[in-house]
């Protein structure tokens, strides 16, 4: 009932070059099509969930390739949060740049004891370029976002999850088993609720608070007219 999408490109701590990102885009279309899978989880293999854009590819930018550059590993990141179904991080080491980036375009994020996040491009002389000064700033507030982003400071694990960037710290051995257990207890639930519960929950940040208690309640009659519900 879940599909895992594991980044893999461990010797290059998984760093996102275009490659990894179209692959990334076809794997979402994949499970997208497929009505089985009603779960996602995203992960990394090796020591780092992504250590970020690939800097070498980065290093070819000029100002055109540049926008582009960014418009694409965005509309992939994008994609991958308007899915449907709940798309889960588990968040095993290193989540750099475009890395946090990717954690952030999932709706909920574990993270092991030994991650660490950060937006590190102004060490570079750019700025992130998949949402870190957009997502970041809706999930920690204006304060934090730039400090994170002005300093480029990295930051452990209980740190992220005290202002609010992961939602639960687990032992390193453990994550995987515990983003399962999460996944298993949302599966056990109506996936006509689910679905509906993940398309509200993400409009409220695009939408007035009538306009989504508007469209809360539309889903709701939807939902309640449900065979599933009366069943
Ligand atoms: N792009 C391309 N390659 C990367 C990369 C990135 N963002 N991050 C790491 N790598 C590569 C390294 O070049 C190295 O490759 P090599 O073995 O061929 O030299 C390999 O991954 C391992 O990285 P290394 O730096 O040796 O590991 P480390 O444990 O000493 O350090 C980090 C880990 C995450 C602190 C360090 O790799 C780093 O600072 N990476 C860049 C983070 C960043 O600035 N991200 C934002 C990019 S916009």
């Amino acid at each position: 009932g879940f599909a895992i999408i594991t980044l893999n490109r461990p010797d290059k701590l998984n760093a996102l070059n275009h490659q990894l990102f179209s692959e990334l885009d076809k794997a979402i279309t994949i499970i997208e099509l497929d009505a089985d899978i009603r779960a996602l989880l995203l992960t990394g293999e090796g020591k780092a969930f992504a250590a970020g854009a690939d800097i070498k590819e980065l290093n070819a930018c000029d100002e055109l390739s540049g926008k582009h550059f960014s418009e694409f590993g965005s509309n992939v990141m994008t994609r991958l949060e308007s899915m449907k179904i709940p798309v889960i991080a588990a968040v095993n080491g290193f989540a750099l740049g475009g890395g946090c980036e990717l954690a952030m375009s999932c709706h909920i994020r574990y993270a092991s004891q030994s991650a660490k996040f950060g937006q590190p491009e102004v060490n570079l002389g750019i700025l992130p370029g998949y949402g870190g000064t957009q997502r970041l700033t809706r999930l920690v507030g204006q304060a934090k976002a730039m400090e994170l982003n002005l300093t480029g400071d990295l930051i452990n694990a209980d740190e992220a999850k005290n202002i609010g960037l992961v939602n639960e710290v687990y032992e390193d051995t453990v994550l995987i088993e515990k983003s399962l257990a999460l996944i298993d207890k949302i599966l056990s639930k109506s996936p006509i609720s689910i679905g509906a519960i993940v398309e509200s929950v993400r409009i409220s940040t695009k939408l007035s608070l009538k306009d989504g208690l508007e469209y809360e309640s539309k889903k709701f009659g939807e939902v309640g007219g449900s065979q599933d519900f009366k069943e």
